[in-house]
């Protein structure tokens, strides 16, 4: 069983996927962590092909993320290097490399995966999809409390991610046919997780 839980930054999908994965016993994959992955060794060698350097680092994910077995769950989260993610996630070498590798971990067991082209690209066949969306005042608001950061530069940082994600030529951010749209602007993190599975659920009876 794969639940895709794809939309913009700042929707909850991090806080809803995991939360979700935990309360149905699945395992939680967060691709925007390669991608972050991919964009860190990008800033500390600049000179060299994304693509490259995608296909050849070692990404470990799970409690913390291992990026050629260094400890960087907090240095991806840096806005600089979400920055350079959704840079480094435009070019369709990179896409290839993380999508074939995202493809081989789901192969296997029972999944959320949460990102940008799960259900449109990662997993067209996944059981459930779920959009997940919020105003972009209310993401910005959520994504400046975690971090500390003020509202409004974030909202101005976020525009121009979401606009990058949404424009780009390959596996534009887009809900994919079927999926299901949950708007979490007036839901807590449990409202939402509690939606998504019985959605799950449901998907899993008539599998
Ligand atoms: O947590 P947040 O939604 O801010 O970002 P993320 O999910 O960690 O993803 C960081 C960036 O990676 C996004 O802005 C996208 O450009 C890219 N990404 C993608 O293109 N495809 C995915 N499946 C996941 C992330």
């Amino acid at each position: 069983m794969l639940v895709a839980i794809d939309g913009p930054a700042g929707a909850g999908k991090s806080t809803v996927a995991r939360a979700l994965a935990q309360r149905l016993g699945y395992t939680y994959l967060d691709s925007g962590a390669m991608y972050r992955c991919v964009a860190l060794l990008s800033l500390d060698a600049p000179n060299d092909r994304p693509a490259a350097l995608a296909q050849k680092a070692r990404i470990e994910l799970g409690e913390r993320i291992l990026l050629d077995g260094r400890d960087v769950s907090e240095a991806i989260r840096a806005p600089e290097v979400s920055e350079a993610a959704s840079r480094v996630a435009a070019d369709a070498g990179v896409r290839a490399a993380l999508v074939a590798s995202q493809r081989a971990l789901i192969a296997a067991g029972d999944w959320v995966a949460e990102g940008r082209d799960i259900g449109t690209v990662v997993a067209p066949e996944a059981e459930l999809k779920v959009f997940l969306t919020a105003s972009p005042e209310q993401r910005a608001r959520r994504r400046a409390a975690e971090l500390g950061a003020d509202p409004q530069t974030v909202l101005a940082e976020q525009a121009l991610r979401d606009e990058r994600d949404t424009t780009r030529e390959h596996s534009p951010l887009a809900a994919a046919p079927g999926a299901v749209l949950l708007d979490t602007s007036g839901l807590t993190v449990a409202e939402a997780v509690e939606r998504i599975a019985a959605l799950a659920r449901a998907a899993s009876s008539t599998a």
